[in-house]
């Protein structure tokens, strides 16, 4: 997600450019497309570009003139509006730069806001939802607002989240503002910091305070005030912190993948974000405008991505739609009844995984039409298909996916829903069934809160194999139970259907073969407690992750305990306790988690 910075410097020994890139440098890990600085003098001097932050560089070593002020703000970009080109990279201003913008997070109203300042009469140079704000700033400057009250009022005009931050020529002071996106500030001896996380200026201060929702702060070289959306002062305490560099980027967890699978409330949150209509029970997704119900569904995926099309299958079929999935390396659009009312949904979180897209070539050479479901703007996915919907999981740094398969479930949620009018379904009340997608972060957050999965994962280290069993929404879970579990442990690991155990595998199951059964009390319960017993039988010691821990006590062992929730939105529930079975018994084997052997983030040959 993207990275600000921002300081106010005293003009002491710290020069503000290289605080600013060095500051940039040091939020690269939250994953970026482009960059760009601007520093405060009689005007605005401003540089960005798509790519890399050397590029960024190589353009201000060139020519940095300007750059000499006391007072900037930087960002790195991770595109959600518009693809990492020069022109959509912040800061962002309006056509006279009387201010410069820089913004993390999404702001949801911005086509209705870029409709109403065009009609007076403001041009826009880019596709981004940031570019309003300096609009909506320079629209109250021309009405008599005071610099500080102009932001103040045009902040006031966004929905959504965000994290920005302001600078104006001859002004030493930076504006900012916080809602549902990181702000934190520094105090230093040579002037003040903001940034979205402390590493951006660790090696300058670790006196911070820390800006919650809805607070503004001014920073100047001299003072630092936090107020609230009516401008009345806040006191804030400012906490000394401890600080790793080394640890830097994974925020306090000893691994990407830990950090990552903390992270799944806030990227379903993001995913959700603008989305839904609980009250009308209605899914917008404008990116699909123009996408007719499809007489069928084929997804196209590999590895995780593919257990992620195996639960929209579900999704789809549920609502009366002919769906299949398929493993991307084995499709061939060629010989399957393909035509232009077939969608063929690719669905990768890299956007460029080799077998996905020829997969999607071979379906557009079939007339099908086509959608990426991708967590990457402007990836080769997202250009070739007819059709993108992101799945706005944030930068996922670990090989193991996690966080971008909890958001690649709930995007084929809103997918099925929009695409299927199931108002009248009984499966699928669309109120019970938005509020309960609204209520996942929660959930997931309840059992991050309080998982005993590393008290279980303790108990198996030694095992033989690992099994995993589930059925209907269940059953791709344990597929993905199983593939994490082996991918970070390197130890044995199978996942099935649960009523496919006796036609083969049982053969396998011992003492030192734990079985996981996913269990939901609203789907088929009764038939995944009978082959519990079977397990049972054979002297299994039997894990179970169910919202029903009664139902289950008297034929398991364990129970990792997860909230009640529809059983479409269960798995993704109970995903989260597969995840952190599978960390920990990596964790406790010393694996190198976010990096195993053999394999790759993105892989990139068929
Ligand atoms: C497993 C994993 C892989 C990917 C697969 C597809 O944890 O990450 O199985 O899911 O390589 O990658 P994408 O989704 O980028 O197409």
């Amino acid at each position: 997600m993207c990275g600000i910075i921002g300081y106010a410097g005293s003009g002491g020994d710290s020069d503000t450019l290289e605080v600013l890139l060095h500051g940039l440098g040091n939020l690269e890990y939250r994953g970026y497309d482009s960059a760009g600085v601007a520093v405060a003098n009689a005007s605005l001097s401003i540089e960005k570009r798509g790519g890399e932050l050397s590029e960024l560089k190589d353009a201000l070593a060139g020519n940095a003139d300007g750059f000499d002020g006391s007072t900037g703000i930087g960002h790195t970009r991770w595109s959600t509006h518009g693809p990492p080109t020069d022109a959509n990279a912040h800061p962002h201003t309006n056509a006279e730069e009387s201010v410069a913008i820089v913004h993390n997070g999404i702001i949801e109203n911005y086509l209705e806001l870029r409709e109403e300042l065009s009609e007076a009469g403001h041009t826009f140079r880019s596709d981004t939802d940031t570019e309003v704000v300096p609009h909506l700033i320079e629209r109250e400057r021309a009405g008599g607002a005071d610099r500080e009250t102009a932001f103040r009022e045009a902040i006031g005009r966004l929905e959504g989240s965000y994290a920005i931050a302001a600078v104006y020529p001859d002004c030493e002071t930076v504006f900012a503002a916080r809602h549902e996106s990181p702000l934190v500030l520094g105090l230093g001896s040579d002037g003040n910091y903001l940034a979205s996380d402390v590493p951006a200026f660790i090696e300058f201060t670790n006196r911070v305070v820390y800006l919650d929702d809805g607070e503004f702060a001014a920073l100047s070289p001299e003072s630092v005030t936090v107020s609230d959306g009516s401008g009345a002062p806040i006191k804030k305490s400012v906490e000394t912190i401890a600080w790793d560099p080394e640890d830097a980027g994974k925020s306090g967890y000893d691994h990407y993948m830990r950090k990552e699978i903390a992270e799944q409330p806030r990227a379903i949150r993001d995913c959700l974000r603008g989305r839904i209509e609980e009250l009308g029970g209605t899914v917008t997704l404008p990116e699909l405008e123009g996408l007719e119900t499809p007489s069928s569904v084929q997804f196209v995926a590999c590895g995780t991505s593919y257990h992620a099309g195996l639960y929209g299958e579900r999704l789809l079929q549920r609502r009366g739609i002919p769906t299949q999935t398929f493993i991307a390396s084995e499709y061939d659009a060629a010989r399957l009844p393909v035509d232009e009312s077939t969608l063929v949904v690719g669905v990768t979180q890299s956007g460029e995984t080799a077998d996905t897209m020829a997969a999607l070539r071979s379906a557009n050479r079939a007339g099908a039409t086509t959608l990426a479901l991708t967590n990457v703007v402007e990836s080769s996915a997202a250009r070739e298909c007819d059709h993108v919907l992101y799945i706005r999981s944030g930068p996922e740094i670990s090989v193991a996916a996690t966080k971008s398969f909890a958001s690649q479930q709930v995007s084929l949620s809103l997918l099925a829903t929009a695409l299927v009018d199931s108002a009248s379904s009984a499966a699928f009340p669309p109120r019970e069934y938005l509020r309960e997608l609204r209520r996942l972060p929660d959930h997931i957050q309840s059992v991050l809160d309080d998982s005993r999965a590393d008290a279980v994962a303790e108990e198996f280290l030694d095992a033989d194999a690992y099994f995993f069993i589930g059925r209907g929404y269940n059953a791709p879970v344990a597929l993905e139970g199983a593939l994490k579990l082996k991918e970070i442990t390197y130890k044995h690991a199978e996942g099935f259907p649960a009523g496919e155990l006796k036609h083969g595998p049982l053969a396998l199951v011992t003492e030192s073969t734990p079985v996981f059964a996913l269990v939901s009390s609203r789907e088929q319960a009764g038939a995944t407690i009978g082959n519990i017993k079977e397990v049972q039988a054979r002297d299994a010691p039997v894990v179970a992750v169910t919202d029903d821990p009664e139902s289950v006590a008297n034929h398991t062992d364990y129970v990792l305990e997860i909230p009640e929730t529809h059983p479409a939105v269960m798995p993704i529930v109970a995903n989260v306790q597969l995840q952190l079975v599978a960390y920990w018994l990596a964790n406790a084997l010393d694996r190198p988690i976010d990096k195993p052997r053999n394999l790759a983030k993105s892989v990139t040959v068929q």
